[in-house]
């Protein structure tokens, strides 16, 4: 499974890219609001942090309006993939951009049935919010298990991005089930790492260690 981190804070996305275990990007303008910076500038500081897929995502509500506004993006870096809602402009929008070679995350992807459309459309990737699924009282896990299963059917090439991660659980069963990718915040990457065994069994290896008097 491709780990993308879920921010458009520089700073994480370095110190996660130096890990070596980032595939990629994930932001949205709420996440461009919260950092406080130009949208171009850190999208293409985003980009020279990263190989992998930098998701960048329209405004606009209309088709001709997302194609100029993608046509801005696109022209970041190569490593830009527009990122467009899933409504039928976001889908006209998603056709004619992967038609022309240019990688398209379909975004607020809340049923199997918009996924079959992301998919139909060409969608590089659709991104199903999982935490936003389970804060309306649906399984946001069921929708990833429908999504496995329809796009195994018909041999769709689309990725499935899961979205809207809100803890470890959420990580380990998209991983069960088969998502393609996970994006997720800094901080939930970070804590898959953390195991209160893992740092018992350090701290008592280390103690012995100091016993023996010896260096490495
Ligand atoms: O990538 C979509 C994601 O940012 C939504 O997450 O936590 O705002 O529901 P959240």
């Amino acid at each position: 499974m491709k780990f993308f981190v879920d921010t458009a804070e520089t700073k994480d996305i370095a110190e996660l890219a130096a890990t070596g275990l980032l595939d990629g990007v994930t932001t949205n303008p709420s996440l461009i609001a919260k950092s406080g910076r130009d949208f171009i500038e850190v999208t293409k500081e985003i980009c020279g942090l990263v190989d992998g897929p930098v998701s960048a995502e329209v405004v606009s509500l209309d088709h001709e309006s997302m194609m100029r506004e993608a046509e801005v993006l696109r022209k970041i870096a190569d490593n830009v993939c527009i990122k467009v809602p899933l409504t039928f402009d976001g889908l006209k929008t998603c056709k004619a951009l992967t038609g022309d070679g240019t990688m398209v995350n379909v975004t607020l992807c809340f049923s199997a049935n918009q996924a079959l459309l992301a998919a139909k459309a060409g969608a590089t990737f659709v991104s199903p919010f999982i935490g936003r699924h389970d804060d309306n009282g649906f399984d946001g896990l069921d929708l990833i298990r429908d999504m496995r299963l329809i796009y195994d059917n018909y041999d769709f090439q689309t990725e499935i991005l899961a979205a809207s991660i809100r803890h470890g659980v959420h990580v380990l069963e998209c991983a069960r089930i088969g998502a393609d990718v996970m994006t997720a915040p800094p901080a939930v990457i970070k804590g898959l790492v953390k195991h209160v065994l893992t740092d018992k069994g350090l701290e008592g290896f280390l103690a012995d260690w100091a016993k023996t008097g010896q260096k490495i």
